[in-house]
């Protein structure tokens, strides 16, 4: 069920909501070269941890809810959970997925959010979302994530993470995404959405939260999360997938 916790419902028109959703798409398959290839790899391990589909599953900084919908699809008696901070987004993934994924407006800076969630997940994914807090905070992360995961419950962080000098086969068969033309369709995404007038207040809302902290940017090598996470008591932690600078993690609690 979707829940309206921590912002105000807003009547967005569905197709609209539907063509903000799909030029969000893009806009993350501009940052992430392969995208789609990194979902089928981290779902297919996912199934194979646990020798059957995920039963309860959080996406934590889920945006307009891409893969939370995916992964609501593919794991039909899944219980999906999306959590972000931004209540744009938030506006997005509820208009479209009332009643197929629960959306959840929480703070990953602070261990607070594990509690709102209820824990005990299978699957945890946290996509392009990690680089926002500073690296004393994605250490505490992996900490209340792990708390937040059934036992031999599975993470996956996937993030900018350079890549310790190992080369990738992948960035040298193809060239590297364009990141300046990502900046740019962020921004101008961003932008024309801020046109919107049912959006003002959530627009306002949004400001209010990122005014004050932009993006850390925190990058790390593959090296460093797989040693967080073995810090933080995962018994099983490395590398999942990469693709050029882009890589994920995975960790068993
Ligand atoms: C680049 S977007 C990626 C969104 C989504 N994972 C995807 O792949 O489409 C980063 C997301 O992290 C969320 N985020 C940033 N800081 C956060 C925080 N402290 N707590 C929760 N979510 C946060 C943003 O609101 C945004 O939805």
């Amino acid at each position: 069920m979707a829940t309206t916790t921590g912002a105000p419902g807003v009547a967005l028109d569905p197709p609209q909501t539907a063509q903000w959703r799909e030029t969000w798409s893009e806009l993350m398959e501009g940052f992430v070269p392969y995208l789609a290839g990194l979902e089928e790899t981290l779902c297919r391990v996912a199934e194979a941890v646990h020798g059957r589909a995920p039963r309860r599953v959080l996406d934590l900084g889920g945006g307009p809810g891409l893969l939370a919908e995916r992964m609501a699809r593919r794991w039909a008696g899944a219980e999906v959970t999306l959590m972000d901070i931004d209540p744009v987004l938030l506006a997005l993934a509820r208009g479209a997925l009332a009643g197929q994924v629960r959306a959840l407006e929480g703070d990953l800076s602070t261990p607070r959010w594990v509690d709102r969630t209820g824990g005990g997940h299978d699957l945890i994914t946290v996509v392009m979302t990690l680089h926002y807090l500073p690296s004393s905070q994605v250490r505490a992360f992996y900490d209340d994530a792990r708390r937040c995961l059934a036992p031999g419950g599975l993470l996956v962080v996937a993030d900018l993470m350079p890549d310790d000098g190992l080369p990738s086969l992948m960035s040298a068969l193809d060239p590297a995404p364009n990141e300046a033309a990502a900046e740019l369709a962020w921004a101008q995404w961003w932008n024309d959405i801020a046109d919107l007038e049912v959006l003002r207040p959530l627009l306002a809302q949004r400001e209010a939260v990122f005014g004050s902290r932009p993006p850390a940017e925190f990058t790390a090598p593959v090296s460093w999360h797989t040693a967080a996470a073995r810090e933080a008591g995962f018994g099983q932690a490395g590398i999942l997938w990469r693709c050029g600078r882009h890589a994920a993690l995975a960790a068993v609690a």
